[in-house]
């Protein structure tokens, strides 16, 4: 069984793609342990208490300085015994030294075709706003391995998702969660799970 501990910000609806794709065997091998937010009123923790799955609020503004709230990450990563780390929707920057402890044990959602529309300013809507202000046909969902650059670490699965003509960054980003987010970051956290993913010269390769 894999360990997992899934970070969150917000509503946390990749969280339960997650839950409910553990739950009805979509993702075998794999368990939350916890779900940490930085933000005490996420409704992801709300969704990991009624699954029985710890929740608990972790956030840089508690802390002095980073290098404490690094620690305190540290801390509870190694209370759960995580081995994968799922950033679901979590906006915080996660400290250098929690990237290096986990090297290739972290992996993040981002709702584009990296390496389009991805990078430092681009989270939630402003992602969107960003594919429509371009005019993109297509648009999609990336999930990758976290390093100390912002949405650039290897690619392990994309999928696309149409972009209509009517459009506003609300729909929009509806039809990427829906068609895209909910089913690749299950999958990349089964495939992980169970042995199926291994990185070269910085890119992933999945056994088929
Ligand atoms: C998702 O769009 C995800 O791609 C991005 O933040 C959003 C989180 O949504 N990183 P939720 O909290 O999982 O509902």
């Amino acid at each position: 069984m894999l360990n997992v501990v899934v970070l969150v910000s917000g509503g946390g609806t990749n969280l339960q793609a997650l839950i409910d794709s553990i739950d009805n065997g979509n993702v075998t091998n794999a368990v939350i342990k916890a779900v940490i937010s930085n933000k005490k009123d996420a409704y992801a923790l709300e969704r990991a208490k009624k699954h029985g799955i710890d929740g608990i609020c972790i956030s840089p503004k508690d802390y002095k300085s980073r290098e404490e709230f690094a620690d305190a990450m540290l801390l509870a990563l190694s209370d759960y015994d995580a081995e994968l780390i799922v950033l679901a929707g979590y906006l915080v920057i996660v400290p250098e030294k929690v990237i290096k402890e986990y090297a290739g044990r972290i992996i993040n959602i981002h709702p584009s075709l990296i390496p389009s529309h991805c990078g430092d300013g681009y989270y939630g809507l402003h992602v969107h706003e960003s594919v429509l202000n371009r005019g993109n046909k297509v648009t999609g969902a990336t999930v990758h391995f976290v390093d100390e650059g912002t949405d650039t670490g290897p690619i392990i699965l994309q999928k696309a998702v149409e972009v209509m003509e009517d459009d506003t960054p609300q729909t929009l980003q509806k039809r990427v969660m829906e068609q895209a987010e909910w089913h690749i970051l299950p999958k990349a956290v089964d495939l992980i799970a169970n042995n199926k993913v291994y990185i070269e010269n910085n890119l992933v390769k999945i056994i088929k």
